[in-house]
């Protein structure tokens, strides 16, 4: 299976910034391996601004292999939906990814399970391959209650999502304790949760399960993504601050590509 290395840029990047960004993120992996092709069977790379700087990125990415992905979008393919954007949208726009219940869409903005699994079926009913997030709080895990939620948020956002080959399906683990806190689950604390979304995976999917990429999120940076993506069940790692710098984002796709190739 191909390595996954997202980067969410969250509301940071306006186009201006987001066009410099990508050129040193192209400039920077071109530097690395003189040919960006050489990435295609080892790691999928790819980089999600928000709405408004998509345009700038995609044209900063043209000819190359990184994907582009949206931050979150509408259910509905068109409408009344005033300050909202569809999976259409995004499509044509150039996105081929969304990242869907991320924590903060769960926590700060209230998206249920339900919701996100609305989205989920529009993402790719509509030709966009879903990255599905899900973690539990600090106050969850404290009680004990994280595979419980965990099983919840995968069970009822997975809900008519049939579509799970080739990629077409990613689900990122991401602690919300650990995200943009500098603390990271410790290897062995990421891989039992990835073990337990793996066997999740395997009753919903029988052996597609295996082919679908589990993404570690929450403080990944270049001095701890070796360590991870060594784990068995940890397929990728969805990023946040550290993909915000041209340098360290280029670190982390070279640790992919080298611990794919081992
Ligand atoms: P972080 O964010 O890497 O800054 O912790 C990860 C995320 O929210 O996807």
């Amino acid at each position: 299976m191909k390595y996954v290395i997202a980067g969410n840029w969250k509301m940071n990047m306006s186009p201006l910034e987001a066009g410099q960004l990508a050129k040193g993120i192209v400039d920077g992996l071109m530097t690395a391996e003189s040919d960006l092709t050489v990435f295609d069977p080892h790691v999928e790379i790819i980089v999600c601004p928000p709405f408004v700087s998509i345009a700038e990125v995609v044209s900063r990415t043209e000819n190359t292999l990184i994907q582009i992905g949206a931050q979150n979008m509408h259910h509905e393919i068109s409408g009344a939906f005033t300050g909202e954007i569809s999976a259409k949208m995004l499509l044509d726009a150039g996105c081929r990814y969304v990242t869907l219940g991320h924590s903060e869409r769960r926590h700060v903005f209230g998206e249920d399970n339900a919701w996100i699994n609305k989205k989920m079926i529009a993402a790719q009913v509509n030709g966009l391959k879903p990255i599905l997030c899900v973690g539990e709080t600090e106050i969850e895990r404290d009680e004990d209650r994280t595979f419980n939620v965990i099983k919840k948020q995968l069970k009822e956002g997975l809900i008519g999502v049939q579509d799970v080959a080739d990629g077409r399906l990613v689900i990122a683990y991401e602690p919300v304790w650990a995200i943009g806190t500098g603390r990271t689950a410790t290897p062995e604390q990421a891989q039992e949760i990835h073990a337990f979304i793996r066997k999740l995976l395997w009753e919903l999917y029988k052996d597609s399960a295996v082919s679908i990429p589990l993404l570690y999120g929450g403080s990944v940076k270049p001095s701890n993504v070796y360590d991870l993506l060594a784990q068995p069940d940890i397929n990728g790692a969805l990023v946040g601050g550290a993909s915000l710098k041209a340098d360290s984002f280029v670190e982390l796709v070279l640790a992919g590509l080298k611990i794919s190739r081992n």
